[in-house]
């Protein structure tokens, strides 16, 4: 097989509005709560970059403002602090700032994750590309192996130059709340996707493989998202979508490695805090 491109881009679907954390979302973008000290979406840009992709796309809403501000200079910071001890915690975001390039685009109208995805074609165009949803946050898997879920995912991509999804098992009483597949086991942990549903109440769930919100796309996903009816929530699903898609082309489904924390929801912004705090910001 001829060499896959290096997958650039990444888009980031962040136009939804946080209400499960209300108030603290009222006037500020949920992408922004932080873990210890650092905003949920940093994280995935810089677990984005780390896998290869530096063109950053973010799919924004009305009040999201603060998430481009918190990825270009701020230069009455950078002056106050500059050459003082202080300018060790700017090291990060300048890391991030300096290596991807930025681009908003505003998703109008809330009309669902597929229709977000939808939005950002214009800046895609025809090549394979991430997308990562925040409020997963994905760890490394262990100490010697620093890959995370999107670098884990753009390394299949190489081999099998196709759509790939990354799923975990979940609690069957919890598959309302993701997208579920079946598929062939291929490889170990690797499935080909046969069948995938939007959150199905539990006795409709054909496996309790979940998908998490990493994903590569192939660009034809976006002829499928055009044909995609709206349906959970009558809204316009990704999932919907590659069920298409993974009639007609191959679609992979990858167990990934390493812990996820599920930030949409308080009980995992907790655990993931204590875990950040203890493994990573403690000295
Ligand atoms: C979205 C997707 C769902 C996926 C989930 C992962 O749902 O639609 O398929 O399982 O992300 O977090 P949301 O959590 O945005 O409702």
């Amino acid at each position: 097989m001829a060499n896959a491109p290096h997958i650039r881009k990444c888009l980031f679907p962040a136009a939804g509005y946080g209400t499960r954390f209300l108030p603290a979302t009222k006037a500020m973008p949920k992408e922004m709560l932080p873990i210890v000290n650092k905003p949920l979406i940093q994280y995935g840009v810089e677990e984005a970059l780390e896998a290869g992709m530096n063109q950053i796309g973010f799919i924004t809403g009305r009040g999201k403002r603060a998430i481009a501000d918190h990825f270009d200079t701020s230069f009455e910071l950078e002056h106050q602090i500059f050459g003082t001890s202080k300018e060790k915690y700017l090291e990060d975001i300048r890391h991030v700032m300096d290596n991807c390039e930025f681009v908003f685009m505003r998703q109008r109208e809330m009309l669902g994750l597929g229709h977000a995805i939808l939005t950002g074609e214009p800046m895609i165009g025809p090549e394979p590309f991430g997308v990562m949803l925040a409020d997963d946050l994905c760890a490394t898997p262990t100490e010697d192996d620093q890959t995370k879920a999107m670098g884990q995912l753009a390394e299949l991509y190489q081999r099998y130059q196709c759509s790939i999804i990354a799923i975990e098992e979940v609690p069957i009483e919890d598959t309302a709340s993701y997208g579920i597949i079946s598929g062939e086991e291929i490889a170990d942990g690797i499935y080909q996707v046969t069948d995938m549903v939007e959150k199905p109440k539990p006795e409709d769930a054909p496996t309790n493989m979940a998908i998490i919100g990493r994903y590569i796309l192939t660009p034809e996903i976006f002829t499928y998202l055009r044909k995609t009816e709206p349906g959970a929530n009558g809204e316009i699903q990704i999932t919907d979508a590659l069920r298409l898609l993974a009639q007609d082309r191959q679609v992979l489904a990858v167990k990934f490695k390493g812990r996820r924390f599920d930030c949409g929801s308080v009980e995992g912004f907790i655990e993931a805090t204590n875990y950040y705090y203890e493994n990573e910001y403690k000295p």
